[in-house]
């Protein structure tokens, strides 16, 4: 193969006779001198010299030969790689020098071709972190124009953004004015801004200088930091400890109001102290149902991420669930009707989360139906599953407890809210009703704990359905397998 590289004509060109003999002429002249030095002292004939002369130069052309093929055959070769050839050593006469020089330069050509596909893996190591990085990153050339950007950018700006202008990719002049400043020689610029359409989400961008690239026009990098979900997290704690400081608020300044006014002017009314007792007695009570209602959510907030594994006797706690909820129903003329399916009574869960769970969603619904209506509670193996249930509730024999009420139902605007701390369709009706507003926020954690779904139906006028999905147990009271996978709510 490497003889098409080197062509008999250019090895024919480089090795003409006249070359060689000339070669041979130069390198036998201290014979010709010693011959010339014999004639001149007459010690030789003039025609033998030149014959023995002719002899040396001859002999000369014959050993130099083929040491000068090799050394154009390396140097060809040589330099046929140089130039991004591909082809094996040339044959050279063994033992030689040549052939010594011809092994190291294929030695150096493999320790290059080496470090040439270690390079190659690098810039696709590199390429691959580029693109699965999280957060968006856009290459900028000199002139502010999109040279790359990576698959976290293209799911922020939708469409595919090589050669736009950075100002037709983000308006936003904090970013363009540090962009700017960065192409104008500064190291580095960060900031952050907003964006409005098509969902409103903050970033936190940072633009600095790249170092100059043989194989990219990228002069400087702009990242991006998505902060929507932080700055979400961050309102809803505040949120949160606004409406809990306002929630024990209204009840403690009753109490203080009806202490005060039994100090002062009531102190020796005895009718007015009773009935201010009462009032106080109910306001302190709302203060510790809330505070416990606080703490049981933090507790089943705490051990959220490790679901329970025994398997418990569901049915017995929802039939006394609806047992201890008579007295309230019973008043209204409601009645509860229980159905409970064998197959379906036991769970993979913990006892008091689940007797939580079933008391808060009967509480309601006998709290929110309407009088003289029924409220249907029933459990049973669920035949089809929501589409927001998890890989652990699909593994296995799912259970439904599902809670129907014929109140007033829940407009649908209402409804992804539900479940949010204090969140409350008619705050002053739940109030009255003692309510806390943080029922359906423990639902939802225990549910997420117990690695279930909650789905919420619901019709204006007619009433509402709150369904559970949990893990059944396949055999009663045996302590199944559990999958560690999330839950959907
Ligand atoms: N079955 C239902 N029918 C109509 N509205 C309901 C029903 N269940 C809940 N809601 C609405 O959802 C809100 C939140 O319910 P949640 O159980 O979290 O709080 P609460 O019942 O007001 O107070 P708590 O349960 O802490 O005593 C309620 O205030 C009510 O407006
Ligand atoms: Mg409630």
């Amino acid at each position: 193969m490497w003889l098409s590289a080197f062509p008999e004509g250019i090895m024919s060109r480089r090795f003409t006779p006249p070359r060689l003999v000339r070669r041979a002429m130069v390198l036998s002249l201290p014979t010709f001198l010693v011959l010339a030095g014999l004639v001149i002292a007459r010690e030789m004939h003039v025609l033998t010299a030149l014959a023995l002369w002719g002899l040396v130069v001859v002999s000369l052309v014959g050993l130099i030969r083929p040491g000068m093929v090799d050394a154009a055959r390396v140097s060809l070769w040589a330099r046929n790689l140089a130039a991004g050839g591909e082809s094996p050593p040339p044959p050279v006469t063994p033992d030689t020098p040549i052939e010594e020089i011809a092994s190291s330069v294929a030695q150096l050509r493999r320790a290059w071709q080496a470090r040439q596909h270690e390079l190659a893996l690098l810039a696709k190591w590199n390429e691959s972190l580029f693109e699965n990085l999280p957060d968006p990153l856009i290459l900028l050339d000199p002139d502010r124009r999109v040279v790359k950007f990576n698959q976290s950018a293209l799911t922020v700006f939708g469409r595919d953004i090589t050669g736009r202008d950075l100002s037709v990719v983000l308006r936003n002049p904090k970013v363009l004015e540090a962009a700017d400043a960065v192409l104008a020689g500064a190291q580095a610029r960060d900031g952050s801004f907003d964006l409005p359409v098509p969902v409103p989400r903050s970033f936190q961008f940072r633009i600095e200088r790249l170092g100059p690239s043989p194989a990219s026009d990228a002069v400087a990098v702009l990242a991006l930091n998505d902060l929507t979900t932080v700055k979400r997290m961050e309102q809803m704690r505040a949120d949160f400890v606004a409406n809990a400081s306002h929630e024990l608020r209204t009840p403690l300044a009753t109490l203080l109001g009806f202490i005060e006014t039994l100090r002062g002017p009531a102190r020796d009314d005895a009718e007015a102290r009773d009935k201010f007792l009462g009032i106080m007695y109910e306001q302190g009570s709302r203060m510790a149902r809330l505070v416990n209602d606080l703490l049981s959510l933090s507790r089943i907030e705490l051990n959220e991420h490790t679901p329970p594994a025994e398997s418990v006797d569901f049915g017995r706690i929802v039939q006394a669930g609806a047992d201890a909820l008579m007295p309230l129903a019973a008043p209204r003329k409601m009645e509860l009707r229980v159905t409970i399916d064998e197959a379906a009574r036991h769970v993979v869960g913990q006892a008091d989360e689940l007797a939580q769970l079933a008391q808060n969603l009967m509480d309601n619904a006998v709290k929110y139906g309407r009088d003289g209506t029924a409220v249907e509670i029933s459990l049973t193996m669920a035949d089809r599953l929501p589409a927001a249930a998890g890989p652990a509730l699909r593994d296995g024999p799912a259970v439904r407890l599902s809670v129907r009420d014929h109140g007033d139902g829940i407009g649908k605007e209402h409804l992804p809210r539900l479940t949010e701390r204090f969140y409350r369709v008619d705050t002053a009706r739940s109030r009255s009703l003692g309510g806390t507003g943080l029922g359906l926020a423990i639902v939802k954690h225990i549910v997420n704990r117990h690695r279930g779904t909650m789905v919420v139906e619901s019709t204006l006028g007619q009433g509402s359905t709150f369904s559970v999905y949990l893990r059944g147990t396949l055999d009663q009271g045996a302590s199944p397998a559990l999958s560690a996978s999330g839950a959907r709510l």
